[in-house]
């Protein structure tokens, strides 16, 4: 008889569901809320960016390091009832008034999911459209000039972030940086504005294929950086002033 009430336990007990339901204030056990931010999947294959990103690289930076931002978020969200159903914009924009761990979890977040739409195969990276191209040659003088002055950027970046390309509250394109998993968007970014494009400086985004070669990375991306959605988003950016 003991025997199989311990067998019966064990059963039980195998069959109990990995996560422990959420005890309500009158201790009855409820359903566990649903995560409040997930992971989006890549738009494209991990391999597709090659030769200028390799395959091992995107599937550790998405599958661990973005995931690890996700779940990071999502655990420090449900600990603060005082952020529930905020949303990830919502918590960048108010971020410098927020704990650490959801300012960086936020806006890693945020600046990889917008990383992710802002590459594409190199065979379909494309040009920018002809407003985009006229405001850049514009304000840089040409294209190769603005790139120059975003590699320029990018490498001038002491330690981890990021460099952006936005539309200023003036309405004109601006290159700037932010540390960490700062953005512009966020109240606290010494440069303010809409990005339009963004790359991620954080060794963890090019060291296993270019190692400590960011300069060369930063080369490399122009391969695969998505125009249309870079072109897309200005236009979205100056039509909505
Ligand atoms: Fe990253």
């Amino acid at each position: 008889m003991r025997i199989a009430l311990a067998l019966a336990t064990a059963c039980a007990a195998l069959m109990t569901p990995a996560v422990v339901p959420a005890q309500s204030s009158a201790g009855q056990a409820s359903t566990p809320a649903p995560a409040a931010f997930s992971l989006p999947a890549l738009p494209y294959a991990a391999d597709a960016l090659e030769p200028a990103i390799d395959a091992q690289t995107m599937t550790i930076h998405h599958g661990k390091h973005h995931h690890a931002y996700v779940d990071a978020l999502n655990k420090a969200v449900a600990a603060d009832p005082a952020l529930a159903g905020q949303s990830l914009e919502q918590l960048v924009a108010g971020a410098g008034a927020l704990p650490a761990v959801v300012r960086n979890n936020a806006g890693g977040h945020w600046n990889h999911s917008f990383f992710w739409q802002s590459m594409i195969p190199p065979a379909q990276s494309g040009g920018p459209s002809p407003e985009l191209a006229a405001a850049i040659n514009a304000k840089f003088g040409s294209l190769d000039a603005f790139k120059v002055a975003f590699k320029a950027a990018g490498t001038g970046r002491f330690g981890s972030g990021w460099v952006w390309l936005i539309v200023g509250g003036d309405g004109q394109l601006a290159i700037t940086s932010t540390p960490n998993q700062d953005n512009p968007l966020m109240d606290v970014a010494e440069t303010k504005g809409t990005p339009i494009l963004g790359n991620d400086v954080w060794e963890h985004a090019y060291y296993l294929q270019y190692q400590n070669r960011r300069a060369d990375y930063l080369d490399g991306w122009w391969q695969v950086v998505n125009w249309k959605a870079v072109s897309d988003r200005f236009a979205a950016a100056t039509t909505r002033r």
